[in-house]
């Protein structure tokens, strides 16, 4: 685990600073709740897709207000929720009050860094995009890494897509 500013050079990229909205401000992250209508019971279908249960190790990327990452716990995984924003971690521990098999990190897809067992299942989602492509393919190589042999990386994110012929101008 980390909490330590990403930019080594002035070219590398800082995924702990803020892009658009500030999810390090504790009332954007009561925010997103809200507007999201996160939902732990909606979360537990991608859990059961995945075909998580107690005997896997799952690390979550981007967990936000935890919906997702407390739905895998509740299987009896072992979920390594890891966050860059303090403000969405303690947002997903206050919920997760008893809880002994999830734990929230600071930290991110670039920085994060797995100790013990290979992961089962490395989950993201709407957060792999805050990255810049380049960035994107580390994040990827890193994730392999974490991942066992024949482990499960499930990624939902934002994309655009738009036909280049288009693009007239630029
Ligand atoms: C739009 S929210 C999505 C939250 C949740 N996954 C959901 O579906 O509701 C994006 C989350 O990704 C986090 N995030 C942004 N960049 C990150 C990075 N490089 N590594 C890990 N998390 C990151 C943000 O702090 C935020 O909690």
């Amino acid at each position: 685990m980390t909490t330590a500013s990403t930019q080594k050079w002035n070219w590398t990229f800082d995924e702990f600073k803020q892009i658009g909205v500030d999810f390090a401000d504790p009332e954007q992250v009561k925010t997103y709740d809200a507007r999201q209508q996160t939902n732990i019971a909606r979360e537990k279908q991608l859990v059961d897709r995945l075909g998580i249960t107690a005997d896997d190790t799952v690390i979550e990327f981007g967990p936000g207000t935890g919906a997702f990452a407390l739905a895998a716990a509740a299987t009896g995984a072992h979920v390594i929720a890891v966050d860059i924003s303090k403000a969405m971690l303690d947002y997903g521990r206050s919920k997760a009050v008893g809880l002994t098999n999830i734990e929230f990190v600071h930290g991110g897809f670039l920085s994060y860094k797995h100790e013990g067992q290979p992961a089962n299942f490395v989950v993201t989602k709407f957060a792999f995009h805050h990255l810049p492509d380049f960035w994107k393919a580390i994040a990827l190589q890193r994730i392999n890494k974490m991942l066992q042999k024949g482990g499960t990386f499930s990624c939902a994110m934002w994309c655009s897509h738009f036909l280049p012929i288009k693009l007239t101008s630029i």
